[in-house]
C-alpha cells in the first residue's frame, strides 16, 4: 500500500504543514512529526505483507513513490532470548533485539533508509549533518546509493572505524574539536550559508519515521505481551520512535498497551536521566560529556521533551551506568550468550541489576534490550573490555580522552 502520509505536525504549537516540500523545524523551533491517515493504514498493517524489512510498513512511512525507496536490507532484526543472562540476573523473560544486523551495523540504517529516500523524492541534492559517528556511516551508505552529496561533521575523536566508514562511502568529512553539540553548531552554520539541507537529529522529520519501525517489529513479535523496553539513549530518537509506533498502533485500534520505555545513559553524559529524576520537562546541556559509548555522548537533546514525556507516560524509567560497568556488560554478554554487542547496547545490559533493584523492572516482566549496534565497529572498546577483565586501570592502558 502506498504512503498514507497526511502532513507534518508540530506538537509544541499545533501547526500543521504540508509535507510535499523539504522542511526542518517548525517556525516555533520545535521538531515536526509526520502524521498519517491511520484508518487507511490499518488494513495495510493487518495484511502483513510478505515483503521483509522496513518497507513492509510503507503505508506508515513518508515515501510516496516506491521508485524512491532505498533498500540495503534494513529492518526485521532478530529478537533473541537471553536465557543465560536472564537466569544469572533473575529475569524470567529477557530478550535482545539485535540492531547490529542492520546494514552499516546499527539501527541508524532504519532512519537513514527512510530519510534519504524521502530526501531523494523531494529532490534534495546536498545534505549536511552532525553525527557522533554511526548516523554518519548509515547516511553515507544511503546517500551513496541515492547519488546525494553528503557532508558529515563529527567530533574529531569519533570512533576511527566510523570515520573510515563515511570516507569509504564517499562522504565529505569535517572533524571538529569538541563534542556532538559543537559539530551541530558547525553543520547548522554551513547549512545556513551554503545551500545544504540540514539533517541533524529531529531537525529533519523523517529519520524518526525509520526508527519507529523498531516499535512495529516489537509489536509484531510480542503483541500485547511486552512489558518493558530498555533503550540506550543518546538523542533519544529511537525511544521517541518506538513510542510513536505504539501510539500509531493505538490510533489504528491494534493495541491499547505500550511497553514501559526505560532510557539508559552513561554517567558521563546523562542529561535525560538527570531531567527525569529532577522531575523536569526539559533537559539542560551536559557539560564535559565523556563516555566510551560514543553514541550516548549527546550533551544537548533536541527531543528532550518528547523523550521525557514518553518515558513518564509509559511508566518507564531512566538510569545511568558508568563506563566500567558498560565494558563488563559487553564481556558478560559475549561470554554468556555469544553476542558481540556495541558499548551503547552494553549500557542497557549494565543497567539491568539496578533496574531490578529499584523495581523499574520486575523479575517476571517480559523485557527487551535494544542492542543498537555491532560490537565489531568498536575495536577500542573490545580491547578495553578484555584488558579490564584481566585487571588494571583502563585509562592507564589506553590514555582515553575525556
Ligand atoms: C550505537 C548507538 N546506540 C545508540 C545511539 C543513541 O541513539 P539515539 O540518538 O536514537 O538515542 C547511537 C547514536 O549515535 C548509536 O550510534
Ligand atoms: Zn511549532
Amino acid at each position: 500500500m502506498s504512503s498514507q502520509l497526511l502532513c507534518l505536525e508540530c506538537l509544541a504549537c499545533g501547526s500543521r504543514l504540508p509535507a510535499a516540500v523539504p522542511r526542518n523545524l517548525c517556525d516555533c523551533g520545535r521538531p515536526l512529526l509526520a502524521r498519517y491517515d491511520l484508518a487507511a493504514a490499518r488494513d495495510a498493517f493487518l495484511a502483513r505483507p510478505t515483503e521483509r524489512g522496513i518497507w513492509r510498513h510503507s503505508a506508515l512511512l513518508p515515501v510516496g513513490d516506491p521508485r524512491f525507496r532505498l533498500e540495503l536490507g534494513e529492518g526485521d532484526t532478530p529478537v533473541l532470548s537471553l536465557s543465560r543472562l536472564g537466569q544469572d540476573l533473575g529475569l524470567e523473560a529477557l530478550y535482545l533485539k539485535d540492531e547490529g544486523a542492520n546494514p552499516t551495523g546499527t539501527f541508524k540504517a532504519r532512519g537513514a533508509a527512510v530519510a534519504v529516500s524521502r530526501a531523494l523524492e523531494l529532490g534534495i541534492k546536498r545534505v549536511i549533518m552532525p553525527s557522533a559517528g554511526n548516523a554518519g556511516g548509515a547516511w553515507a551508505a544511503y546517500c551513496a546509493r541515492a547519488g546525494i552529496r553528503l557532508r558529515v561533521v563529527m567530533p574529531e575523536d569519533a570512533p576511527a572505524t566510523v570515520i573510515q566508514e563515511c570516507r569509504l562511502y564517499g562522504a565529505e568529512i569535517e572533524l571538529v574539536r569538541g563534542l556532538l553539540s559543537d559539530a551541530g553548531r558547525v553543520a547548522a552554520e554551513q547549512a545556513g550559508s551554503g545551500g545544504w539541507f540540514e539533517a541533524a537529529t529531529l531537525k529533519e522529520p523523517y529519520r524518526l519515521e525509520g526508527k519507529k519501525t523498531m516499535g512495529y517489529e516489537l509489536f509484531e513479535h510480542f503483541g500485547d505481551e511486552l512489558d518493558a523496553v530498555v533503550y540506550p539513549c543518546g538523542g533519544g530518537v529511537g525511544l521517541i520512535g518506538i513510542d510513536k509506533a505504539y501510539r500509531e498502533l493505538a490510533g489504528m485500534g491494534l493495541t491499547d498497551r505500550s511497553p514501559r520505555l526505560i532510557a539508559v545513559q552513561a554517567v558521563g553524559c546523562a542529561p535525560l536521566v538527570k531531567a527525569f529524576h529532577d522531575g523536569a520537562a526539559t533537559a539542560g546541556e551536559w557539560p564535559g560529556a565523556a563516555t566510551i559509548a560514543a553514541g550516548l555522548r549527546v550533551p544537548r537533546v533536541l527531543g528532550d521533551t518528547l523523550a521525557l514525556e514518553a518515558i513518564r507516560r509509559t511508566g518507564g524509567g531512566a538510569m545511568a551506568v558508568d563506563d566500567d560497568a558498560i565494558l563488563a556488560a559487553m564481556l558478560k554478554l559475549a561470554r554468556l550468550e555469544g553476542l558481540w554487542i556495541c558499548p551503547e547496547g552494553a549500557a542497557a545490559v549494565a543497567a539491568l541489576p539496578r533496574l531490578l533493584e529499584t523495581g523499574a523492572i520486575r523479575p517476571s516482566d517480559r523485557t527487551v534490550l535494544l542492542n543498537t549496534g555491532l560490537g565489531l565497529k568498536y575495536p577500542e572498546a573490545v580491547a578495553l573490555a578484555i584488558g579490564q577483565s584481566s585487571g588494571g586501570s583502563r585509562r592507564d592502558r589506553l590514555n582515553l580522552r575525556a
